[in-house]
């Protein structure tokens, strides 16, 4: 074979070799689309468990669960107890953040409370980072100060005297009963009739957390909690068709209903 020849084979191989990275560098494009989509789904639910708000009317049945803990909320003090603890159990995606964000932007609760904070709390259970998003939730702005006996003694002189409700969403630390102890502390100095709501996947976080809020307490605090369980069959079906048919009318999808 001549120089040419073989010149040309060359040619010609690196041809079909260039058309296939252009392949590749597409397939890498879309999953590269994908995950990109992905992370901003992300980025959004993340979003939308860091605030009490949410669109209106956006929650569906659980009006058995939700009379039980608003009555819990707003009924009047009959002793002069401590703060008190209602914790919401269940699995993941049951709706205990979508219930909680609907009764604590609910009017005849926020009425009952002079500070309603919402702390979407995670895995992330550091008192000092607690803390401060506690403070920044009441003062409207980001604090910064630093330190934790800084944070706990301008969260003490916030609470004094003022009845509060704390969210805290999304709880997980069941094992350092001592950090829920030291967490606890400044938020004893709200009025009577403070309370806070928690939201967690796990039975032994309840359990701990109401431990740490009895603690040294010579009046029995209340501690009350609820396990959530599915939805109702007909609101399964609702939240199914509002996320089926979402930006569509769903009249126009007559035979579609039918099936799910
Ligand atoms: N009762 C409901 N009405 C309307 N939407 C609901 C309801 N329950 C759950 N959802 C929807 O299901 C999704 C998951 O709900 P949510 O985040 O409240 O669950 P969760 O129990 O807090 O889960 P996790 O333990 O993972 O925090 C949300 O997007 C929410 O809109
Ligand atoms: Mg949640």
């Amino acid at each position: 074979m001549g120089s040419l020849e073989r010149l040309r084979n060359s040619v010609t191989t690196l041809d079909d070799v260039g058309a296939g990275v252009e392949r590749f560098f597409q397939v890498l494009n879309h999953l590269n689309n994908d995950k990109m989509k992905e992370h901003k789904r992300d980025m959004e639910f993340r979003n939308s468990r860091q605030t009490s708000s949410q669109p209106r009317g956006l929650l569906l049945g659980r009006e058995e669960e939700r009379k039980i803990i608003v009555q819990w909320l707003t009924k009047p003090e009959t002793s002069a107890s401590d703060i008190a603890l209602f914790s919401v159990i269940g699995i993941c995606g049951i709706g205990k953040t979508t219930l909680a964000q609907d009764i604590c932007t609910a009017g005849d609760v926020k009425e009952q409370f002079y500070f309603v904070i919402w702390v979407c709390v995670s895995h992330d259970f550091d008192i000092e980072t607690l803390t401060k998003k506690i403070l920044d939730d009441i003062t409207g702005r980001e604090t910064t100060m630093v330190g934790l006996n800084a944070l706990h003694k301008a969260l003490k002189e916030r609470l004094s005297s003022k009845t509060f409700l704390l969210i805290l969403d999304d709880v997980w630390n069941d094992e350092r009963y001592e950090e829920w102890v030291n967490f606890l502390c400044p938020l004893k100095c709200g009025k009577e009739g403070s309370k806070i709501l928690l939201t967690t996947q796990m039975q032994s976080l309840a359990d701990v957390a109401a431990r740490a809020v009895q603690r040294e307490r010579t009046q029995q605090v209340e501690c009350q909690s609820l396990r959530f369980f599915g939805l109702e069959e007909t609101d399964l079906l609702l939240l199914l068709n509002r996320h089926a048919f979402f930006g569509v009318n769903p009249d126009d999808y007559r035979n579609l209903q039918q099936i799910s």
